[in-house]
């Protein structure tokens, strides 16, 4: 079955074409990281008028670039997309359309719903609605390369938008084991840029940054979430205001205060958040299989950390899928919405988008 999968929950616009869940035959990624450089994070209103600009044209270049053939726009003159000539093998028709309806922003959420609802409609295909973080949790598979991704596995999801530590037991199951309970991890990194004089968005900089400098330079705080009921939560507030506002009481004598160094001792606090919190999951589960997604997990010291994992002696086994697949894109909402249609799952043509999930609270 080949599926069109369509994302635009928060600042990039994405389509794909994945068969069986499996093969992308073509993933577009449009972003709109420029738009909201100057505001140093997401603006919503901007973002939604971007979707509207790029949505077609990113759904029209996915398409032609797997030899797909809208049915609806077939042979139309002065289409962008030129239909395969009759009989060639490359001629392929799609089976169905997925877009990603929940969670995230309002408005953008539903310039991709809104298009995918009236494509589908209008070229006789089913469609079904995805749950972004379902789908970010769905991406391993599709990193796997042929080799079946079994469940369960822990997955780390962590972005600008979300936080989140859960085990994944099944194409549409999630079981939330903890959040977030203030800032997202990838907001913190890009307040820590722009405290640093960098741009937005801060991860790649800090990244960068960091590889030159200390991470012993400062000794920041770790919240203290180690209650039964909290073991899985994360919180970065505190280690912003640490960074912005107590530099002094956190910094170790005899490390000359520079960029890299500041910025090697933030992400050794921030990652060591995340991998305490895996850790915890691992042990507390006995699941030996961690996954991760979400832009942050393009971290370099996020990934080293996660391909090295042992907990109690014992390696785990990670997935981590290319950057391309951490980030929002297409190709995760095609991948899951296969699995959705196939076993025949379909939405309304009254479905509508949801900011929040009540499962992800604070994610
Ligand atoms: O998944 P994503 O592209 O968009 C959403 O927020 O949903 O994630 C973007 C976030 C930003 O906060 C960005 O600073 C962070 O991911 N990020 C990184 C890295 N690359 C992107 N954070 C740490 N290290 C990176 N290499
Ligand atoms: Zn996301």
């Amino acid at each position: 079955m080949l599926i069109l999968g369509i994302e635009s929950s928060c600042d990039e616009t994405s389509a794909a074409v994945v068969e069986d869940g499996r093969t992308i035959h073509s993933l577009i990624i449009a972003s709109q990281t420029e738009l909201h450089a100057r505001y140093h994070g997401v603006v919503p209103e901007v973002a939604s008028r971007a979707h509207v600009e790029q949505i077609l044209p990113v759904v029209r270049e996915a398409l032609e670039q797997a030899h797909v053939e809208p049915k609806a726009a077939a042979g139309t003159p002065g289409s962008a997309v030129q239909p395969i000539p009759p009989g060639s093998p490359l001629r392929r028709r799609l089976d169905g359309v997925a877009v990603t309806n929940r969670p995230g922003l309002s408005g953008s959420l539903a310039v991709g719903l809104t298009f995918a609802k009236a494509y589908a409609y209008a070229a006789g295909l089913p469609f079904v609605a995805v749950d972004h973080m379902h789908a970010h949790a769905y991406a391993p598979h599709l990193a796997s390369g042929g080799d079946e991704l079994t469940y369960p596995y822990v997955v780390l999801l962590v972005s600008g938008g979300h936080t989140m530590i859960a085990v994944s037991r099944g194409f549409a199951e999630l079981e939330v084991l903890g959040t977030t309970i203030d800032d997202a991890c990838g907001e913190a990194y890009d307040k820590i840029s722009v405290f640093l004089g960098e741009g937005y968005p801060g991860g790649p900089v800090i990244d960068r940054l960091a590889a030159t400098g200390d991470p012993r330079s400062a000794r920041f705080p770790q919240p203290k979430l180690n209650r039964a009921d909290n073991r899985f939560d994360m919180s970065f507030s505190g280690l912003k205001t640490a960074v912005v506002h107590q530099m002094d009481r956190f910094w170790r004598e005899g490390y000359p205060r520079t960029r890299e160094n500041v910025a090697a001792a933030f992400q050794d606090a921030a990652v060591g958040m995340l991998m305490n919190r895996v850790e915890n999951a691992v042990r507390a589960t006995g699941i030996y299989r961690i996954a991760a997604g979400g832009g942050v997990a393009a971290n370099s010291e996020l990934r080293r950390r996660l391909g090295a994992l042992e907990v109690d002696g014992r390696p785990v086994e990670s997935v981590l899928p290319p950057v391309e697949l951490c980030v929002d894109n297409g190709a995760m909402v095609a991948g899951l919405g296969y699995h959705m249609l196939a076993a025949g799952e379909r939405s309304g043509w009254d479905t509508g988008v949801a900011a929040r999930v009540a499962a992800f609270r604070g994610g």
